[in-house]
């Protein structure tokens, strides 16, 4: 069974590819390497210890897409190549929904040429936009506050679409809430190639040295301690998560949706004391201003995943915590030696 994985050399694709090896899976992974390194794969394959064909190519550029296809038999894509940054998302959407979308598009057509019609996809918790009431559930009003979640949206629509039109799709839309964690080995994790915006790969950085404290956004929120909640899932959970979700796709045909999280909402005071607890590292933090567009809390409710896919996380705040750590202090810059 031969998986093509679209963007594996990434944060969750890279974890995603150990996880599908070690289940026995082929795969074939495409990247242009915009937001990650090669080293990556490297290490997956190390971890793995098995080798798998990489194509160093953008999913804009058709030719590659469907030499990808041309020489391989891939029985299902797990689509994860795309750009992620809220912030950059609203300085240049242009490039946002020309990346995320078109890249889509081309992979889709491709895939319909060559008869293979399951996919899964990487969408977010951010096509909910401020939701009314935590627990989120899957059937929440769907209103995106910024481009990037406005291509989720839309991609989610256009493979609802493309389902419409030819039943032998089979398709899972995958929102995923607020990854986290490394692989255990400390070999992979997050490396952000920009100052990294979301809050664990910052303390990461406070916790090595790089930088002085945390800015916690906003001391005001509608919470136990008064700072934003949300729904942290370590991405080996939610690596596993694309497992389950591979399984029912390769089974069945039809399109569905599934939030992925762990259903358990903590603060940034939590998350900040688990660390400190877990690694024995002081995070100095500072509070500041709110954060533009952020809400008090944001969590999953993961019954359906629950229920129709069997897959719910395991790992819990001290595990993510823990990997983090793990793998910043083993690699101070990341991939880079
Ligand atoms: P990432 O940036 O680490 O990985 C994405 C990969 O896609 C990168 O390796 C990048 O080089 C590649 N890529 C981007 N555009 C490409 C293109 N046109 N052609 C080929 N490769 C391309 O991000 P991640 O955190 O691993 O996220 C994976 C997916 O999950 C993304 O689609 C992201 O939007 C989605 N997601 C991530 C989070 C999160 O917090 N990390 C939350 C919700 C959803
Ligand atoms: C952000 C994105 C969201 C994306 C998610 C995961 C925004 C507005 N939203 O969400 O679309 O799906 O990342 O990639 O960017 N915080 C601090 N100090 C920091 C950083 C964050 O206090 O330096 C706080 C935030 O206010 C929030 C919590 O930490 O309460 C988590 O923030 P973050 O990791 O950026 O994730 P989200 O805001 O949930």
């Amino acid at each position: 069974m031969s998986i093509l994985v679209t963007g594996g050399a990434g944060y969750i694709g890279s974890h995603t590819c150990l996880e599908l090896i070690s289940a026995g899976y082929e795969i074939v992974v495409i990247d242009n390497l915009c937001n990650s390194k090669l080293e990556s794969l490297k290490r997956v394959s190390e971890l793995a210890k098995k080798d798998f064909k990489f194509y160093n190519g953008d999913l804009l550029d058709e030719k590659t897409v469907e030499k990808v296809f041309f020489e391989n038999n891939i029985d299902a894509v797990i689509h994860f190549a795309g750009l992620k940054a809220v912030n950059e998302s609203i300085t240049i959407p242009l490039q946002y929904y020309h990346n995320n979308i078109t890249g889509t598009l081309i992979l889709c057509q491709i895939m319909q040429k060559y008869n293979v019609k399951n996919v899964i996809f990487s969408s977010s918790a951010n096509v909910y936009g401020i939701p009314k009431n935590a627990p989120v559930t899957e059937e929440s009003p769907l209103k995106p506050t910024n481009p990037y979640g406005r291509t989720k949206l839309i991609i989610e629509g256009i493979l609802s679409d493309l389902y419409i039109s030819d039943h032998n799709w089979s398709i899972s839309l995958l929102r995923y809430f607020n990854p986290i964690g490394a692989h255990e080995s400390g070999k992979i994790g997050e490396d952000p190639n920009t100052n990294p915006n979301n809050l664990m790969p910052y303390i990461n950085q406070v916790a090595i040295g790089k930088r002085e404290k945390v800015n916690v956004f906003g001391k005001d929120y509608n919470t136990h301690d008064g700072t934003g909640i949300r729904d942290y899932i370590h991405v080996v959970d939610l690596a596993k998560g694309h497992l389950k979700a591979l399984e029912r796709v390769l089974q069945t045909t039809g399109i569905d949706v599934f939030n992925l999280g762990t259903g358990v909402g903590y603060s940034v005071i939590d998350l900040i004391k688990s660390y400190e607890n877990i690694t024995s590292q002081k995070i100095p933090y500072i509070f500041t201003e709110r954060r533009a567009g952020d809400i008090d809390r944001c969590y999953a409710d993961v019954t359906k995943a629950k229920e129709i896919l069997g897959w719910q996380a395991t790992k819990n705040l001290s595990d993510m915590c823990y990997d983090s750590w793990n793998w910043q202090k083993n690699n101070h810059n990341g991939y880079t030696e």
